[in-house]
């Protein structure tokens, strides 16, 4: 696998393998690797003849008082998880590289890039896009792959993606979970033993809520209220938001029809964790 930290230098290979016709799949990634990334790099292997993966803690995209500081970094052991997977180029680039000094531009989704996580933390997917963008041109990917997992990344990007004609296909995987139903997440090395215990509630909400579904339940009232009942078995656990949207454009629903997405996010401990799933 070859590591390039340069801009120009990424941007070379990639055109080069353009004008060769190799198809190039682009996974990119925060770090702190995990199966859940791992099965984006699976599904792009599978598609394309070539996968670049990226891995950059984006500072744009962390509000002050985050965690970006403590964000996981674990350089060596991703690098060996994304050889073994058949990843040809990582693209690592130092913050200064990205954002040199002087760099002013920046890409915002209007109206979808302020609802869910973008209510709850302002500018963050101003952060998302642009940076998104930015690989977007340096890679110039035929296939972009992200994780369900970011539901509302995924509308965001498939916003920008649309208005501003990236000539590539944004391609969403599935969510990985562990065998208890946690959904993967870098973060989830934060938290303590029985913070994780109580983080299942996430998933037991979500999970209440489709069982009524299945049993005909569609009225988003009664099912957000089935949901939030289950998170108030909770004890640690702060409530951010628990909705169920069109999974497009991330406004609220009334029923849980088909396409529409139940997303939820809380804090366990200082943590925030999210988790949703698609009404199928
Ligand atoms: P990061 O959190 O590292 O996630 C990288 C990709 O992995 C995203 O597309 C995310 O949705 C996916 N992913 C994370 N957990 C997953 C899981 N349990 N199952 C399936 N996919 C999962 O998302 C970001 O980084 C950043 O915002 C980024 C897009 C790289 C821009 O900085």
């Amino acid at each position: 696998m070859k590591i390039v930290k340069s801009v120009a230098e990424m941007q070379g290979i990639c055109r080069d393998l353009r004008t060769q016709g190799v198809s190039i799949g682009f996974v990119p990634t925060m770090g702190a690797l995990h199966r859940g990334h791992l099965s984006l790099v699976q599904r792009a292997r599978s598609e394309c003849q070539t996968v670049v993966a990226s891995i950059f803690v984006n500072p744009l995209q962390f509000a002050p008082g985050e965690d970006f500081a403590q964000y996981p970094r674990t350089f060596e052991a991703d690098c060996r998880q994304l050889e073994a997977e058949g990843v040809a180029i990582l693209f690592a680039p130092e913050a200064q590289e990205m954002y040199p000094s002087g760099a002013v531009t920046t890409i915002t989704v209007s109206g979808i890039g302020d609802r869910l996580d973008g209510a709850s933390r302002p500018g963050h997917f101003t952060g998302v896009t642009t940076v998104v963008a930015k690989l977007f041109h340096i890679v110039a990917p035929h296939r972009a792959y992200f994780g369900q997992k970011d539901a509302a990344q995924i509308a965001v990007l498939s916003q920008m993606v649309q208005d501003l004609n990236f000539d590539l296909e944004l391609v969403s995987c599935p969510i990985v979970r562990d065998a208890d139903g946690l959904a993967l997440s870098s973060r989830n090395r934060y938290l303590s033993v029985s913070e994780r215990e109580q983080a299942l509630v996430l998933h037991r909400a979500l999970t209440a809520i489709e069982q009524s579904i299945i049993q005909g339940e569609r009225r988003s009232a009664l099912l957000l209220q089935i949901g939030r009942t289950t998170l108030e078995t909770a004890t640690c656990i702060k409530v951010d938001y628990l909705a169920i949207v069109d999974a497009r454009s991330l406004l609220p629903e009334s029923s849980a029809k088909s396409g529409v997405l139940i997303a939820v996010a809380a804090y366990v401990g200082r943590t925030r964790l999210i988790d949703n799933l698609l009404v199928s």
